[in-house]
């Protein structure tokens, strides 16, 4: 079945401008859960498939369309791996200023001089009859000692330098950040599944 218009289950901002960008040439039109004024899903879940699931599913049935969510997070090596899941919750009030300060000074109270990290990110489709379908991706890179702020970017996007680049995700244009990241990545083996439908 051909995809026309789908929904997704956020209201993050950020999120929901990048993949409305990634489908626009597929021709798929994108409603948010915050443009239909549908309740955020609790993420009850411990990885990131289960929470993507958790959100696509719960809206899928609440609309009775397809829906697609996305969870993703940061993932620290000095930092065994946080803040993960736990991603958002880590900034006091979605704050991510202060986020990146507590994240900062973990790292240089963890004893471990790893700068390593990555974004991971899980993609789900849900249909309302519960089939459903899950799409990762992942960026590698190095947590910055200082925010490097750009024009664009949300979350901790001005401490992620990609692997090979000089800039952090904050510093890079829509278009370059979707190429490599996380969830463009994921939503690039999206795409792919659905132009195949
Ligand atoms: P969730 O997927 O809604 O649980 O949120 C994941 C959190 O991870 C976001 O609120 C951001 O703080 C962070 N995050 C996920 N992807 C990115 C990204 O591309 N840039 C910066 N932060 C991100």
């Amino acid at each position: 079945m051909k995809i026309k218009e789908l929904i997704f289950a956020s209201h993050n901002a950020g999120k929901i401008a990048e993949i409305t960008d990634m489908l626009a040439p597929l021709g798929i039109k994108v409603k948010s859960a915050a443009d239909m004024d549908l309740p955020d899903v609790e993420e009850t879940g411990t990885t990131f498939a289960e929470n993507s699931l958790l959100k696509s599913q719960t809206i899928a049935k609440a609309t009775g369309l397809p829906c697609i969510a996305d969870d993703s997070g940061l993932c620290v090596d000095a930092l065994n791996g946080a803040p993960g899941v736990y991603s958002a919750r880590y900034a006091p009030n979605r704050d991510f200023d202060k986020g990146m300060d507590i994240l900062l000074s973990e790292m240089e109270k963890s004893g471990n001089s790893s700068r390593k990290a990555h974004f991971s990110c899980v993609v789900s489709l849900a249909y309302p009859d519960g089939e459903y379908h899950l799409f990762e991706g992942r960026v590698d890179g190095q947590i910055s000692r200082e925010k490097m702020r750009g024009e664009g970017g949300f979350g901790y996007d001005p401490l992620f330098i990609p692997d090979g680049y000089a800039c952090s995700f904050a510093q890079m244009s829509h278009e370059d950040k979707n190429r490599i990241s996380h969830r463009g990545r994921a939503m690039q083996k999206f795409k792919e599944f659905i132009s195949n439908l």
